[in-house]
């Protein structure tokens, strides 16, 4: 099929995706492989990461923690990835695929990085994954949950060392419907993550014998005003409410929940994004007692952990969140990746990724799957008071 008939075929945003992609790859002045052939322009020992990270728009909290993370890893190892210096190079990721899909692009096509490393929201990570097959460019996402990643639009270059949505939301279902007597909302921002931890928590909720009160989806990344939404909750005479929120978005729902009443008679439960690090300091008090599910907490008792933490806070001043894991595991993997291949072009890269082995985490050991997502242990998260501030205390653990 010709690119223009096929192109006709796709629905209208993705069209446009394609487009730049078709646009970005002949203004690199290659088409598909050729990018790869040269290593990405690389030279000598040095090896170019292009970091694609949210320095604006609601998820910028969590860009500077992943910016954070990968950094320490990099300290940690003298500025070295498997032997090689490494350059460092930032792209705003922004606000969603207007402007993260030209900014993952342009860290190609004009920065030359070897790999690029970022991406926190699933609608950037699917309006870049045709440009990264095409291209031929190693993307290790280290956060976006988009399930066709890793599912069905599964790409040999693609790799993630976060979370696919509808898991880490799906291993929270069956607690809630065990923990619940009585119907449960379900609210999320109205974009692909949104739809995705709702269907996956619904799934596993329902199976379980859990019963939804009502469902909706917020305006992404303009809502500030949730009471409407919680003046339709209390309405719904729901028991429990179930939500998907991350960085100021997250702020805003958790202490407009507890100022509208709900906090402590309506239990709130949600993926870990909800009350994790510079969103928990924020809402403090607020998020008292929320229960949230998610691969990771500063609380996790193990030794690898504890000096992960020393170490971050040390660095940073403030103790280190699942973003923050998220991207310091991601320079772990091109450690290992880069020690193994026996040259920085991506199909060598991919070659070493396949072969890795466990990677021992902050979050515990886990090990990339056969679609190149992480197979890892849940946890149940239970906000509590300590030492003056609050944490999410390990309280169980999920399947
Ligand atoms: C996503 O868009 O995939 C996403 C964003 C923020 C999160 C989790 C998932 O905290």
């Amino acid at each position: 099929m010709g690119i223009l008939s096929a192109l006709s075929r796709l629905p209208r945003p993705t069209r446009a995706v394609t487009v730049l992609t078709a646009a970005a790859l002949a203004l690199a002045g290659c088409g598909g492989s050729s990018l790869n052939q040269s290593g990405g322009g690389q030279s000598g020992g040095d090896v170019k990461v292009g970091l694609l990270l949210p320095l604006s728009g609601v998820y910028a909290p969590l860009g500077q923690e992943m910016r954070a993370g990968f950094q320490l890893y990099l300290d940690q190892h003298g500025g070295k990835l498997g032997g090689r210096t490494i350059k460092v190079v930032t792209a705003d990721e922004g606000g969603g695929p207007q402007t993260g899909v030209p900014a993952g692009q342009k860290l190609v096509t004009q920065d030359q990085a070897t790999v690029v490393v970022g991406v926190v929201n699933s609608a950037t990570a699917l309006g870049l994954r045709d440009f990264f097959d095409e291209s031929k460019k190693l993307l290790v996402i280290a956060n976006a949950g988009a399930d066709a990643i890793t599912g069905a639009r599964k790409s040999d270059y693609i790799w993630r060392t976060s979370f696919s949505n509808g898991a880490v939301a799906a291993t929270l279902g069956p607690e809630v419907a065990k923990e619940v007597k009585g119907k449960v909302y379900l609210i999320a921002p109205d974009y692909a993550a949104g739809k995705e931890m709702v269907a996956g928590f619904r799934k596993s909720f329902e199976a379980a014998g859990g019963e939804v009160a009502g469902e909706k989806f917020t305006p992404f990344g303009t809502t500030q005003d949730f009471q409407p939404y919680l003046s339709t909750i209390r309405g719904s005479g729901a028991k429990a409410v179930w939500s998907f929120y991350s960085g100021a978005e997250a702020v805003g729902f958790v202490k407009q929940y507890k100022e509208f009443g709900l906090a402590g008679k309506t239990p709130l439960y949600g993926p870990g994004f909800l009350t994790e690090g510079g969103v928990l300091d924020a809402q403090g008090r607020d998020a008292i007692k929320v229960k949230t599910s998610l691969h990771y907490s500063t609380e996790l008792d193990n030794p690898r952990n504890k000096e992960f933490v020393a170490a971050y806070r040390a660095k940073v001043g403030k103790p280190p969140t699942v973003f923050s894991v998220q991207a310091y595991d991601a320079a772990a993997v091109l450690d290992k990746a880069l020690a193994k291949a026996s040259d920085t072009s991506a199909p060598e890269l991919v070659k070493a990724l396949n072969g890795i082995g466990p990677i021992d985490s902050p979050r515990g050991q886990w090990s990339f799957g056969a679609d190149h997502n992480v197979r890892q242990q849940y946890y149940l998260r239970e906000v509590k008071s300590s030492g003056g501030t609050f944490v999410n205390a390990i309280t169980g653990e999920l399947g």
